[in-house]
Order: C-alpha cells, then sequence, then structure tokens
C-alpha cells in the first residue's frame, strides 16, 4: 500500500474523534451512568482492556439503534455535531436505555480503535516496504522517502531504522536512476547519521560512505549539496569514517569543490566546514587518527584563497576554517606564508572590512567578522614567530 500520509489523515481522524467524542459525552451526561469509569479505562489503554462485561447480548449490537457500520456512525456523530442537533440529541439519548447506551460505548470504542493512530516504527515500516517494492512508481517512492525523513529526526526512531531494514532500504536508492530520489536518500541518510554514533557505525558498515561521496561529485547541485551534507553527518566526532573517508580520497574531493569556480557556494561552505570538523577531530584524537592531508600545501592554500572570495559569509567559513587548522601540531606556518600566501590574503581582507565597516548596514556584521580575522592573524603569527626564531 502506498497511500498513507501521517500529515494529511491525522487531523482528519482527530476532528471526527472530537465529534463523536463530545456525542458521546452528551450521551454519558443523560445517562449518568459513568459510574463504573469502565468506558474510561479501556479508551485509554486503546482497547487492551478486558471489555466483555460490557457486552450484555452481542446480537444486541446488530438491532436497529446501534450502527451497522463506520459510515452510519460518521453520519450520526456529524449530524450531531450541529448546536441545535446537540441538543436534540442530548433530550434523544435521554431516553436511551442503559442498554442502548452500552452499545454506543462498545461502538465508539471499535470506532477509536480503528482510528488509532499508527506508531512511528508502524509508519517507517510502511513507508520501508514500499521502498522495497520494484513496482512503485517514481511518485510514491519519492513521497515514502519524504516521509522517512520526516520520521528519522527524532534520535530513537533514527536507531529503530535498522532494525527495520530501513537503512539498507534507503542505501539501495543512492543508485537509483531519479536525481531527486538520490538526494532525498542521502539526505535521510544524513539526518538520521547526525550526532548519532549508532547509526553512523551502521551506515558506515553497510559501506555508504564511499557511494555518498560519489553522489557529491554529482553535476547536479542539490544532490551534490545533499550528498555532501550526509558525508559530513556520517563521520562527524567519527574517526573510522574520517579514516576511511581519508583513505577514498576525500583530500581530492573537496580540493575538487574548493578549486572549481562555478561550484554552488553552498557546497564550497559545508566543504569548509567538513574541513574546521576534520581538524578539531585530529586535534583531539592525535594517537588515532591520521589525516595527512590536512597539512597538504595544495589543500592549505585552496583554503587560504577563499579568503579573497567576494562571498563574505564563505571567507567568514574560511577563517573558521583556518582558525582550527593553525591549532594543529602538522600545520606549517610557512608554507602558509610562503605557498598559501597568507598574509596578503588576510591583509586584503582587513581592508575589504574597514570599507564595509563604513556602511551602515554592514557595520556589525564587518566587525565581528574583523574580529575573527584579526585572532586567526594573531595565532598564524604567534605560530610563525616560533619557526623563524633561529635558535642561538
Ligand atoms: C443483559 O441485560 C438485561 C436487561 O438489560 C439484564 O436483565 C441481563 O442480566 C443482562 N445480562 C448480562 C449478562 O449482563
Ligand atoms: C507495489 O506497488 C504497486 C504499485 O503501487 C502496488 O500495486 C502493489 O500492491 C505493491 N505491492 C506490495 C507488495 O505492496
Ligand atoms: C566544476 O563544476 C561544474 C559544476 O558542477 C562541473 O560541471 C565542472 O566539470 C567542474 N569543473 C572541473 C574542472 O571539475
Ligand atoms: C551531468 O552529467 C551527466 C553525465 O554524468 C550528463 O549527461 C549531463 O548532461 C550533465 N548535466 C549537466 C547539467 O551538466
Amino acid at each position: 500500500m502506498a497511500s498513507h500520509c501521517p500529515n494529511s489523515t491525522t487531523p482528519f481522524s482527530f476532528f471526527i474523534f472530537l465529534m463523536l467524542f463530545s456525542s458521546f459525552i452528551i450521551t454519558i451526561n443523560a445517562e449518568k451512568i459513568n459510574s463504573t469509569g469502565s468506558f474510561w479505562a479501556s479508551a485509554k489503554e486503546e482497547g487492551e482492556v478486558d471489555d466483555s462485561h460490557l457486552i450484555n447480548d452481542s446480537q444486541e449490537n446488530e438491532l436497529d439503534g446501534g450502527f451497522s457500520s463506520l459510515e452510519g456512525m460518521l453520519q450520526w456523530a456529524i449530524g450531531h455535531s450541529d448546536p441545535s442537533k446537540l441538543k436534540e440529541a442530548a433530550q434523544d439519548n435521554q431516553r436511551l436505555s442503559s442498554e442502548e447506551v452500552h452499545k454506543k460505548q462498545i461502538e465508539l470504542k471499535e470506532l477509536m480503535g480503528k482510528l488509532k493512530m499508527p506508531s512511528d516504527a508502524e509508519l517507517m515500516q510502511i513507508a520501508i516496504d514500499d521502498l522495497n517494492n520494484e513496482s512503485l512508481s517514481l511518485e510514491d517512492r519519492h513521497r515514502a522517502l519524504q516521509e522517512l525523513l520526516i520520521l528519522v529526526e527524532p534520535i530513537d526512531n533514527a536507531k529503530d531504522l535498522n532494525k527495520l531494514g530501513g537503512l539498507k532500504a534507503v542505501i539501495r536508492q543512492l543508485d537509483h536512476s531519479d536525481t531527486n530520489i538520490r538526494a532525498t536518500s542521502a539526505w535521510i541518510i544524513g539526518k538520521a547519521s547526525q550526532n548519532n554514533p549508532i547509526v553512523q557505525k551502521q551506515v558506515l558498515e553497510i559501506g555508504a560512505l564511499v557511494k555518498l561521496m560519489k553522489l557529491v561529485q554529482s553535476n547536479l547541485t542539490e544532490e551534490a549539496i545533499k550528498a555532501l551534507y550526509a558525508v559530513s553527518a556520517l563521520i562527524r566526532n567519527n574517526v573510522d569514517g574520517q579514516e576511511l573517508f581519508c583513505a577514498e580520497d576525500g583530500n581530492m574531493l573537496l580540493q575538487d569543490i574548493l578549486s572549481n569556480s562555478s561550484i554552488d557556494i553552498r557546497l564550497k561552505k559545508k566543504s569548509l566546514f567538513l574541513v574546521a570538523d576534520l581538524a578539531e577531530s585530529q586535534l583531539e584524537n592525535t594517537d588515532k587518527l591520521q589525516l595527512p592531508f590536512l597539512a597538504d600545501q595544495l589543500f592549505l592554500k585552496l583554503v587560504v584563497d577563499v579568503l579573497v572570495a567576494t562571498d563574505l559569509d564563505l571567507q567568514e567559513k574560511a577563517l573558521y576554517s583556518i582558525k582550527s587548522l593553525l591549532l594543529l601540531k602538522s600545520t606549517d606556518a610557512l608554507i602558509l606564508k610562503n605557498f598559501c600566501k597568507l598574509d596578503a590574503a588576510l591583509e586584503k581582507m582587513r581592508l575589504q572590512l574597514e570599507l564595509l565597516m563604513a556602511d551602515e548596514n554592514h557595520r556589525e556584521y564587518a566587525i565581528d567578522l574583523e574580529s575573527l580575522r584579526r585572532e586567526v592573524e594573531e595565532n598564524y603569527f604567534r605560530k610563525l614567530d616560533k619557526v623563524m626564531q633561529v635558535p642561538t
């Protein structure tokens, strides 16, 4: 089955429930029979309670006055939701025997069972089954993915995804011929992996990192962006993932993005974020993690070159990356000076920000950015001083 959208069915069922509920209250009030509280208890537990004591004679359910169908019951509810009709109904209901009231209780309870909201796990299972259905239409496949995208957001649901076979099903979609399917699948994997070491490990074990890294190279921007988002979420604070990223030439992947002037700026920002992340990880895990490319001069030059880009937001991300990279022992200040021309890049940015401060609309942002720039410059000069000191 492929028609299930929690967003559209929920309010409708809830609406029906409210109508039935208000009608039922009138019945209860009219009869004043709620002394046992049995209906409420069983309603609360969604039909789990033994309710045989409520059923006097099952055949009576078929008699007139009962509702033989869901439709009949809905009509009853809708009819009785009109205020004047509600009043009438209350009077009518006063004439109901307690037997008839019992019947309504049972029918209402059955209806509530039918309206019972499926659990998130059940909804995920439906979407996963759909993904595994080869003959599903593209549109339905996309809808199933959109549903999973929402469902995996709570961390417990993300953990359930693998148990339900969902990770494998979603990862398979990364090979789909449709770019939207691939992009949304990457997005789901990223969302589920984010800050979730368990899911990160599961996804890495299934081998999705390499596939996602290939998608980052897509010439279709949205697909590349979602794939890079997923790669970043998958290897963040994850030493195994970062080493695999490095072994699979993540260095070149980042360099291709940073060096390509026609690539979307969002991809460049994400790459710089990832660089800062990797540098911080390297700093925290000096003894277990080897990311030699972070010290590579070509790589460092590409990051420094972004400082003189035309997009301030992008320049800011580059500053953050350089700030993190400067903390690493492996980052050679002389390379930054002689090969990357960091002094010149920082000075050029200083002048640019000075001009910007004269513009009232950008003044505050320029001041913030200048203070970050100055911090980076100070850290850089300090690092440079250390290596330039001639031992006596
Ligand atoms: C069913 O209801 C009738 C009258 O409403 C009552 O006399 C009878 O004892 C009830 N039977 C059970 C099993 O509750
Ligand atoms: C697979 O999808 C098709 C098309 O939506 C549907 O007719 C069929 O019932 C589905 N099969 C299963 C096993 O759900
Ligand atoms: C730069 O990016 C564009 C857009 O993704 C792509 O078409 C082009 O091949 C890339 N250029 C190089 C040299 O990789
Ligand atoms: C993207 O690359 C594919 C081949 O991988 C090519 O067929 C398609 O024309 C390219 N699209 C754009 C927009 O460059």
